[in-house]
């Protein structure tokens, strides 16, 4: 008799997500959705070939050095900052993201907290919900323009470009953006985007985003000498990841009005959010949900299951993100 191989799917998922793999593994489930510790998700990986994880699991080369059995862990992300990559390819251990399937649902929100911090959306709910509003006044929650404006895009990937299309196109506004490699010639056509220098780039825009991976060289791209470079004008959107942005030194550039507004989707330390930020009324702050539609999650899920059933089954992870030796 052949048995099937066994999986963990280390957070809970989609139960027809659950029913796909388990056509073909023995699957470990985790639909109470318990954040396993670091000894408990190695306990759980004896014997495991496979792993689903999400960006709460960290895959270290101490975790694999515990998991002889691990062959490949794919993450239902595109972000991947929570896996150990080249510790990964030693321990011939493959690693799988989910690239593409979340772009446009990631851009649409990335532009959707965009335009709640320019226009002050999250505070002006607040006044109202306090009760506070009780006459119009001319310059109430007055905030900043959108349309026609500048904005200075850090990390021109595919989410960065969706961004881009979507200012360009559909606001007219002028894009410019900032990555390791500019972009060639008809992609940066096709989003009317610009590459400058980040100093340029910081100190023109009036919306900057941040859509770039993290990556020990990105830590704390954006700190407090950033900030002092921005208008006092202008707006910070950060969709990318957490220890991008320095959250102290953003949280005091944001109570001096070192620059006007921020919208925040990732935190350094996530959950846990700096508690100054929780205390400057010119932020927005929503829980890491750029990707969050239930097709996009769904999408999501069944690329990271189909990495599984594709290289445990067939031999060829879809979206590999190393060459591990067989
Ligand atoms: C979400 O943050 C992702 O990387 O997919």
């Amino acid at each position: 008799m052949i048995t099937k191989p066994s999986v963990l799917v280390a957070r809970a998922v989609f139960p027809e997500v659950l029913h796909k793999l388990e056509q073909h593994f023995s699957v470990e489930s985790n639909q109470d959705d318990i954040v396993f510790s670091a000894e408990e998700l190695a306990r759980r990986l004896q014997g495991k070939a496979g792993v689903f994880t999400t960006g709460s699991e960290r895959i270290s080369a101490a975790l694999l050095a515990q998991c002889p059995d691990l062959r490949i862990c794919a993450n239902m992300a595109v972000g991947y900052n929570n896996f150990d990559v080249p510790a990964m390819t030693t321990a011939g251990v493959m690693a799988t993201n989910t690239p593409d399937v979340l772009t446009e649902t990631t851009a649409d929100f990335g532009f959707a907290l965009l335009m709640a911090t320019a226009r002050r959306m999250a505070e002006s709910e607040h006044f109202l919900r306090a009760g506070l509003w009780t006459r119009w006044s001319y310059d109430m929650f007055a905030g900043a323009e959108v349309h026609g404006s500048t904005l200075g895009i850090i990390g021109m990937g595919r989410i960065g470009q969706g961004i881009a299309r979507r200012g360009a196109l559909g606001f007219g506004m002028k894009v410019l953006y900032c990555n390791r490699k500019p972009l060639d010639a008809e992609t940066e056509a096709a989003c009317q985007a610009r590459h400058v220098s980040k100093t340029e780039l910081l100190q023109t825009a009036d919306h900057v985003m941040l859509v770039l991976p993290y990556s020990a060289e990105a830590h704390h791209t954006i700190g407090a000498a950033e900030l002092a470079l921005m208008k006092p004008t202008a707006t910070l959107v950060n969709i990318a990841r957490g220890g991008i942005v320095d959250d102290a030194a953003l949280a005091a550039a944001l109570r001096n009005r070192t620059i006007a507004a921020a919208g925040l989707d990732v935190f350094e330390g996530e959950p846990a959010v700096h508690p100054d930020l929780l205390t400057v009324p010119n932020v927005v702050l929503t829980p890491h949900i750029a990707s969050a539609t239930i097709p996009t999650r769904l999408a999501m899920a069944d690329l990271a299951a189909d990495n599984l059933i594709s290289f445990l089954v067939h031999g060829k992870a879809l979206t590999p993100l190393n060459a591990p030796a067989p």
